[in-house]
């Protein structure tokens, strides 16, 4: 029993010393493809562009009511949603004529929360008496209507997670994005959700807010330059280095098979790129035998992919 103990012991220890010299000796920070909050735009693959310049458009014109992207889960779209907000708020025209609310995980909060929340962005001092959902959406639609009266400004709301919103949440808005002076929409509404948010729109009650639905954007994954992209961007981030491109040496100790291995087990999802690199440098330690990771590793690693 203490035998078997003091091994496991030793084998843990000697795992944790082979990975800090094959760090040590590629130069890679500990947290290399850990999930952790990531410095802005130090990772970022700029996939799907588009979709950001239909969305500055739509925000240029008088037309624009609800736009709606979305994707599965982990295909990055609270990564796109920072980029997003990042690239709206310094555009020149746009970032001076609205300003930005954006409520991250309104599934935390009851549906009146989600109102307080915008409506302390908006500055509104609600009293206690503030305490009924109608009460609340109109003293934002009154602030909406005065901000843009009295100093021109218009606002975008920015939801993630969007299909955690109920059906009030979602009429709410709805009411928001119908508001309008001298013809000119006041207040734009950005959701951001998983598939599921169809699941919720599909009811009858929604069919209004389906037809203010002007975008409707599903975020796509990687294609294989981007997934190479994604993982070399890792490294030179976790070597302190700047990216300067995909080539043979970016992505070492990945091979070029191992990385086409990648995306195709992955298809291209972000998270699950990332899962994967992550285990193969697990599996590569537990077979100390080089230093490089081929397509044999990932196929292992795979298997432990949850
Ligand atoms: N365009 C991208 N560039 C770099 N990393 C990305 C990109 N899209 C997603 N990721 C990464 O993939 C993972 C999942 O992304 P996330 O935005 O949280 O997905 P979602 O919100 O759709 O669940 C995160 O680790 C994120 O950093
Ligand atoms: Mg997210």
């Amino acid at each position: 029993m203490t035998w078997t103990r003091d091994a496991f012991t030793s084998r843990i220890k000697n795992l944790d010393a082979a990975r800090k010299k094959y760090y040590e000796l590629l130069g890679w920070r500990k947290t290399i493809f850990q999930d952790a909050e990531l410095p802005a735009g130090e990772i970022y693959v700029d996939n799907n562009e588009d979709c950001i310049i239909q969305i500055a458009h739509a925000l240029n014109g008088q037309k624009s009511q609800i736009i709606l992207i979305y994707g599965d889960a982990g295909i990055g779209k609270s990564c796109f949603r920072r980029e997003m907000e990042a690239e709206l708020r310094n555009d020149p025209v746009i970032g001076k004529k609205y300003m930005f609310i954006v409520i991250d995980d309104p599934g935390k909060y009851t549906d009146l929360q989600v109102l307080r929340l915008i409506g302390s962005e908006l500055n509104i001092d609600f009293e206690s008496k503030w305490n009924n959902r109608e009460a609340v959406a109109s003293m934002i639609l009154k602030r909406l209507l005065d901000n843009f009266i009295e100093k021109k400004v218009q606002t975008i709301i920015i939801l993630d997670e969007a299909q955690k919103l109920s059906l009030n949440s979602l009429d709410t808005l709805k009411q928001f994005s119908d508001l309008e002076y001298a013809g000119i929409k006041i207040c734009r509404i950005i959701l951001l959700g998983t598939p599921e948010i169809f699941k919720k729109l599909s009811s009858p009650l929604m069919e209004p807010f389906i037809d203010r639905i002007l975008i409707k954007f599903e975020l796509k994954g990687f294609n294989f330059k981007e997934t190479a992209e994604y993982i070399a961007r890792w490294i030179a981030y976790s070597k302190n280095e700047e990216f300067k491109g995909v080539d043979g040496t970016a992505i070492y100790p990945f091979t070029p098979d191992a990385v086409e291995k990648i995306f195709q087990l992955s298809k291209g999802h972000p998270r699950t790129i990332r899962k994967l690199c992550a285990l193969s440098i697990d599996v590569r330690l537990e077979n100390p035998k080089g230093i490089e990771i081929d397509s044999n590793i990932v196929e292992e690693a795979v298997k432990r992919l949850i």
